[in-house]
């Protein structure tokens, strides 16, 4: 068979956060198919990158009071260490934010520019008139317009499930400073998708795709496609577009770019490996994405009409898969089901996921669930119980009786039978029917068992005579274990390499499934894997278990119920609180007073300060102080004031508000 050229790509992960059990599960699904296509011979180049643009980043960093070029350095060196642990075979990992990334963007960009397919257009957005920035929805938060719930994003209403326009939502507020966003005008770059419907009617039925993707697409093309928006006004950490000052383009105009970028950076380091071949509308490469069912649109409609427009070739598939659940529900940060791969790495062998996530994965887009009491019994019955058990029942005799030498012939009907199952394990391997693939080895391994137990070389090698036999019986499980373990590879990476250590073999791959070890010195077995203990899963859940909120809470206000409330003569006996100011704004008619609202742990109060010459309403939203909680509400001229914030200086301008270190938690108690 000619040798398949082939690049696969995962999704780039976001260099706003860390990576997590949903990224592992495209990573590993990634890796084993891509270690599969090398096992069986063929060229496989499996890159991928940070994606490192947007507001996201930009606004992380400057929280972090760095650059957002030293926070995606950071970020990016965490993320490589995470898998590279994972054993995730990335060829190579790269950055958007690349000299290659930003050429391809222009170029792309300039060619679709060429072929007529940008149009300008004026919009009307949001704008947050104190950090002078057009806000996404995502960064406006107000009441919904249908059913009025508060702390809706610009988008969709949680509550009731209305979408509507960020204009509509009721008192809107810019989540980035507090201010209300006004109305501005803006020159916005948009790609002609509305001109591609016909051609990607077509490329989406191509082959392409799964066909559960394919016809959830046919829906939206049915309904019409609109032009998509590619730029952003600064200030947006990004690349600038060509010919435009201050408009950056939006970050998933470069994103997919990045794939290209980080092949060519790839293939700048590697000798006859062309970035053409494979990229040119005439490659005879394939070009393959995995990615989450969330990105489809990006992936199968805005990306090959860029590249069809822009003279590149489009992808040979792109591999959509579901998300990760655990126990049946959304990963949560507060159950501790949003497992970080660094603290699964502190608890856990990395293998012992990539083997469960293989075992339930089906090519399709449907979600993935992790049952954690599922997942320590398949990997102790499946893996320990199982395959291991093979090796561990047959090595001691071939080591100790016949000095680590294995027979020198096999007749065993069951090494015949392995070997035939190649190619439909290549096929369920090549169609990320990973699960069936599992299903079929893991026969295998319990008829490997049951041929060593029919034949019980722990009982024979007692009886005068038999020794040839051990030997043969010990050797052909041996054999067996071995076809297993190649199955496995893909996977299982780590264990093979420690099995080729053990038979004191080469790499083993899909050619040598043929090549018996007869007559053939082996080495002294170690234990090749252990089980994973309850306890030790339970301890990482745990440590992955952001005490929420509610529990932290809980546990100031049974230690320190608030007391009852005092005249204000009887200040002295003040009861003080650690408050968040989650609002504050200008009270209407008052020269010296804001409106605070502030979260004290048990609830919200609103306060009436007379800090309004010292502070800016959004400089203090977000803030840490102190106020008097016990404090008889007071009805003053402009509403019912449920406290007193502390605050000192001789008034006007130099008045200080007392600001508890961040480690504070709201509704602490001073003492
Ligand atoms: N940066 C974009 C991708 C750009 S590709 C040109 C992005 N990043 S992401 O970090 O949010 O997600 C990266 C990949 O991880 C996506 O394919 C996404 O679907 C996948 N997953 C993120 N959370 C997931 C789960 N909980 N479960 C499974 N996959 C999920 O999207
Ligand atoms: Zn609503």
């Amino acid at each position: 068979m000619p040798k398949r050229r082939i690049l696969v790509t995962s999704a780039l992960p976001n260099a706003n956060g860390s990576i997590h059990l949903g990224h592992l599960m495209e990573h590993i699904q990634t890796d084993i198919w891509v270690r599969f296509q090398r096992l069986k011979g063929h060229q496989c180049i499996y890159v991928c990158a940070d994606d490192t643009h947007g507001t996201a980043t930009m606004l992380k960093a400057e929280e972090l009071k760095i650059t957002p070029e030293v926070f995606i350095t950071d970020i990016k060196a965490e993320h490589e260490q995470d898998f590279h642990d994972f054993l995730i075979s990335h060829d190579n990992y790269y950055s958007t934010h690349s000299e290659e990334n930003q050429v391809y963007s222009s170029l792309i960009y300039n060619r679709l520019k060429e072929a007529g397919q940008i149009n300008v257009k004026s919009v009307d957005q949001l704008f947050d008139p104190e950090k002078n920035m057009f806000l996404a929805d995502r960064f406006i938060v107000g009441a919904c317009p249908k059913c009025e719930a508060e702390g809706q994003y610009g988008d969709n209403c949680e509550a009731c499930g209305a979408t509507y326009d960020a204009t509509d939502l009721i008192d809107p507020v810019s989540k980035i400073s507090g201010a209300k966003p006004v109305l501005k005008k803006s020159t916005h770059f948009f790609f002609a998708l509305s001109n591609f419907s016909a051609y990607l009617q077509e490329w989406t039925r191509s082959g392409a795709l799964q066909e559960q993707v394919a016809n959830k697409l046919a829906e939206w093309l049915e309904a019409g496609l609109q032009d998509w928006d590619i730029s952003r006004d600064a200030p947006y950490f990004g690349f600038e577009i060509p010919g435009e000052s201050g408009k950056f383009f939006y970050v998933w105009l470069d994103a997919p770019i990045g794939y290209m970028a980080s092949f060519k950076n790839y293939c700048d380091q590697t000798e006859d490996l062309k970035f053409e071949d494979f990229w040119d509308t005439d490659s005879e490469c394939e070009v393959h994405h995995f990615i989450g069912k969330d990105i489809v649109n990006f992936h199968a409609l805005f990306w090959p009409a860029m590249l069809n427009t822009s003279g590149f070739r489009t992808p040979t598939k792109v591999h959509a898969h579901g998300f990760v659940t655990v126990d049946g529900q959304k990963m949560s940060k507060s159950r501790g089901t949003f497992i970080n791969a660094r603290t699964y790495l502190d608890y856990l062998q990395p293998e012992y996921l990539r083997y469960y996530f293989a075992a339930k994965l089906n090519g399709s887009v449907d979600d993935l669930d992790i049952n954690l009491d599922d997942f320590i019994q398949r990997v102790n019955s499946d893996l320990v119980g199982k395959v291991v058990n093979i090796a561990s029942r047959c090595a001691g005799f071939i080591n100790k009786q016949f000095d680590g030498r294995l027979a020198a012939k096999t007749s065993n009907p069951l090494i015949q039978e392995f070997a035939e199952q190649q190619s439909d394990l290549a096929n369920h391997y090549e169609n990320r029917d990973y699960g069936k693939a599992i299903r079929e080895i893991m026969s295998m391994a319990d008829k490997a068992n049951q041929f060593i137990a029919e034949n019980k070389p722990w009982a024979l090698i007692k009886e005068e005579g038999n020794r040839d036999l051990v030997q043969q019986v010990c050797s052909d499980g041996i054999n067996l274990f071995r076809m297993i373990i190649t199955y496995l590879k893909p996977v299982l990476p780590e264990l093979a390499k420690n099995t080729e250590a053990f038979l004191n073999v080469d790499p083993l791959d899909w050619d040598s499934l043929e090549v018996n070890l007869l007559d053939h010195q082996i080495n002294v077995f170690k234990p090749l894997m252990v089980r994973v203990e309850g306890k030790i899963v339970a301890a990482m859940i745990d440590a992955g278990r952001e005490k929420p909120a509610e529990e932290k809470k809980a546990l100031i206000n049974e230690s320190d119920p608030i007391t009852d409330e005092i005249e204000f003569d009887d200040f002295a006996k003040v009861d003080l609180r650690v408050a968040r100011i989650t609002n504050a704004e200008h009270v209407e008619g008052a020269d010296k007073l804001l409106k605070l609202t502030l979260d004290i742990g048990t609830g919200q109060r609103t306060v009436f300060a007379g800090i309004k010459a010292a502070y800016k309403p959004d400089e203090l939203i977000g803030k840490l102080t102190v106020m008097v909680a016990n404090l008889k509400a007071r009805k003053m001229k402009f509403g019912l004031s449920e406290g007193m914030v502390l605050a000192a200086g001789p008034g006007g301008k130099q008045i200080f508000l007392l600001e508890p270190d961040d480690g504070s938690e709201p509704g602490m108690k001073i003492t």
